[in-house]
């Protein structure tokens, strides 16, 4: 009898316990609107804060899309002064990004030109990821040329950040893909001072190229060839995302952590490019003749600090972008007071589960007593 009484005051010890802490109430704090958030926050390990969050949404721009895309870069189009091919490219939601035109480089085995012409808005199909539109880049291979697509952005100045892109191939099969694309999504200051996020068309379908480039010959650069997860291929809607902080770079594929390096982390600040090119050497291989390849960009989101950032003086209103109910729209945390609830809780479960214990103890020796 002593066991049983013992068991109950446990669990009334217990549960008095955790309600003279408050924990019972699970208090919800108000939720503020994005617009209010100062700072950033990422899933993962590394510790850090970005000032800046940007969403760049290319899914529902029916009014800028076409059916077809536009015509095909001629062989007489060599010097890529083509005009941009929506208005979509002159608005205020695709500001702070360039598209870049003309020669890029007539030194390479096949000599590079950026066209316009490549960038355009697609109506997607209905029943493809929920998506009305997409963006879209193309390159193609003509005799004396390769004619490709370059965006990006107009600061020069980003450093350190979070940078996404939902993307893929377009193809009926991985079999017609074009060889000898590479689609790239990075920040650039120069050779060395580079975070890839690159896919060979040259390679098979599931494999992406992670890399920081050497910052000097004793350097080693930061270079991993990651298959996409759940057995996709680059055809299929990826998200892929490149963490550059401060010494630490880091890969994800759809959320799930892939690499971390601390190898020629960039440290200068950059601008953010995407692309789709090929200079039919080694690395990208050779395209050949009349082939095109396609690539779909349904959003970009970046969270990110530029060189001059100043530390937020008021009181800083954090907000999260990953595990959010909506793509793109970040989500205010109350830092340390849903910490504080969070570690509450587990303490709370504690008491009562280690209460709950006890007092079986307390019964199955009461009974053993009997
Ligand atoms: C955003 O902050 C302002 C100023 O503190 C506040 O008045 C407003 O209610 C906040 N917005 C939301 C949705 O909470
Ligand atoms: C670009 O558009 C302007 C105005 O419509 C036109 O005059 C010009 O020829 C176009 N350029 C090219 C390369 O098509
Ligand atoms: C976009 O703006 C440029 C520069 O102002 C202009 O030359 C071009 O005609 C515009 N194009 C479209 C499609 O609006
Ligand atoms: C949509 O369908 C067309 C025709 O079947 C195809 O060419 C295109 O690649 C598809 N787009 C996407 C995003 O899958
Ligand atoms: C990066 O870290 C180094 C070493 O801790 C520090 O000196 C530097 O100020 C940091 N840079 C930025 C931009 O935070
Ligand atoms: C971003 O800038 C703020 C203010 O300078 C700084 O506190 C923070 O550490 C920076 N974040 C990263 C990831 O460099």
């Amino acid at each position: 009898m002593t066991g049983i009484f013992l068991a109950l005051l446990l669990l009334s010890v217990s549960s008095w316990y955790g309600r003279a802490h408050g924990y019972s109430h699970g208090q919800l704090l108000p939720r503020v609107d994005s617009g209010n958030c100062t700072r950033f926050i990422v899933s993962g390990s590394i510790p850090g804060y970005f000032q800046n969050h940007a969403f760049y949404d290319f899914r529902q721009l029916g009014d800028y899309a076409s059916a077809s895309p536009p015509a095909k870069i001629t062989s007489k189009q060599d010097s890529g002064d083509e005009n941009v091919t929506s208005t979509y490219f002159n608005t205020t939601a695709f500001q702070g990004w360039n598209i870049l035109s003309g020669v890029r480089s007539d030194e390479s085995t096949v000599p590079m030109i950026y066209s316009a012409q490549n960038i355009f808005i697609s109506d997607a199909n209905s029943s493809d990821d929920g998506a009305a539109t997409y963006l879209s880049l193309r390159t193609s291979r003509l005799s004396a040329f390769q004619s490709m697509a370059e965006i990006k952005s107009t600061s020069d100045n980003y450093l350190h950040a979070s940078l996404r892109i939902r993307a893929k191939f377009l193809a009926s099969s991985d079999a017609d893909v074009a060889s000898g694309a590479v689609f790239g999504f990075f920040t650039y200051k120069t050779d060395n001072q580079e975070s890839d996020i690159e896919i060979l068309t040259a390679e098979d379908a599931d494999t992406v190229h992670f890399t920081n480039q050497p910052a000097s010959d004793e350097d080693e650069a930061a270079h991993a060839i990651v298959s996409l997860p759940d057995g996709k291929h680059w055809t299929d809607w990826v998200t892929y995302r490149l963490d550059w902080f401060n010494g630490t770079s880091a890969w994800y594929i759809d959320d799930e952590p892939k690499v971390q390096s601390t190898d020629s982390v960039p440290t200068e600040p950059s601008s953010v490019v995407l692309n789709l090119w090929s200079n039919g050497q080694s690395f990208s291989g050779k395209m050949a003749v009349g082939k095109e390849v396609l690539v779909a960009v349904e959003w970009i989101e970046m969270v990110y600090n530029v060189s001059d950032s100043q530390v937020n003086t008021a009181s800083p209103v954090t907000c999260k972008v990953d595990g959010v109910s909506v793509t793109g729209q970040a989500e205010v945390v109350v830092e340390s007071k849903s910490k504080s609830n969070a570690i509450r809780r587990s303490e709370q479960t504690t008491t009562s589960f280690l209460g709950v214990i006890l007092a079986a103890l307390f019964l199955a020796g009461s009974f053993d007593l009997v």
